[in-house]
């Protein structure tokens, strides 16, 4: 691909204004030699003022969502772009979220600008566990693990009922739950489900990845070692 071009699409700018980047001799080369629009080099050899250009198409990234935050791009209030920079969010192609977590909701999310992988990760075939902590209004009455496991929990408005879900009791009003779908507000629902509600929920981990090591708002991008260890640890 054409250097303005593969810039443009990393979103630093139109392919004008990365034109006009490259005249003004801001594309470099790792020892500051400046860069034409018509050299032929490979995204690790180009610095845009000095820095290493963005990863390349194909990012994967691991974020730790806040609360108050929300997985879209048109929200007026906060959303996790915000916590990205700016310029991921003219990338083309486009970095989306692999699925959503409420607003409420923190803890780890994917996102990707790779449509394959996203569905890969997200349809049910791939039996990835999304693990989740919640903690309760009320105290667990007990049943819950065995309604949960039984493959039978129909929701409100569902046609099918839930595929089993694991529950541990991790405290009376703190459980862990690993879910192999991702519908609607599925944890909140199911709680409400047996009578109670969820106060804060936080997800520690999709497939093999967790959470841990990123601070709310922390992100960082995923190498192929990453995705191995996503993949490699079905529910
Ligand atoms: N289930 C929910 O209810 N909310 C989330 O954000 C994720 C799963």
């Amino acid at each position: 691909m054409r250097l303005v071009r593969l810039i443009a699409n990393l979103g630093y700018g139109s392919r004008k204004q990365v034109a006009a980047m490259f005249r003004e001799g801001r594309i470099t080369d790792p020892d500051g030699e400046v860069l034409y629009a018509d050299d032929k080099v490979e995204h690790a050899q180009v610095r845009v003022d000095g820095e290493p250009l963005d990863p390349p198409a194909g990012l994967v990234l691991a974020l730790h969502k806040p609360v108050g935050f929300t997985c879209s791009t048109r929200d007026p209030g906060r959303i996790v772009y915000d916590l990205l920079p700016p310029r991921f969010r003219l990338r083309s192609p486009v970095l989306s979220t692999v699925g959503r977590l409420d607003r409420d909701t923190s803890g780890l999310l994917l996102m990707t600008d790779d449509g394959g992988l996203l569905h890969r990760i997200i349809s049910p075939r791939a039996q990835l566990a999304k693990v989740y902590e919640a903690e309760l209004a009320e105290p667990l009455r007990g049943d819950e693990a065995a309604l949960f496991a039984s493959g039978s929990l129909m929701l409100e408005s569902e046609k099918t009922p839930l595929a089993p879900a694991g529950l541990e009791v991790l405290a009376p009003r703190r459980a862990r739950l690993s879910l192999t779908e991702g519908r609607y507000h599925q944890v909140r629902r199911m709680f409400a489900a047996v009578g109670n509600h969820v106060e804060a929920l936080h997800r520690v981990r999709v497939g093999g990845l967790s959470v841990e090591g990123l601070a709310a708002g922390e992100w960082r991008a995923l190498g192929p070692a990453d995705l191995e260890r996503l993949f490699g640890e079905a529910a």
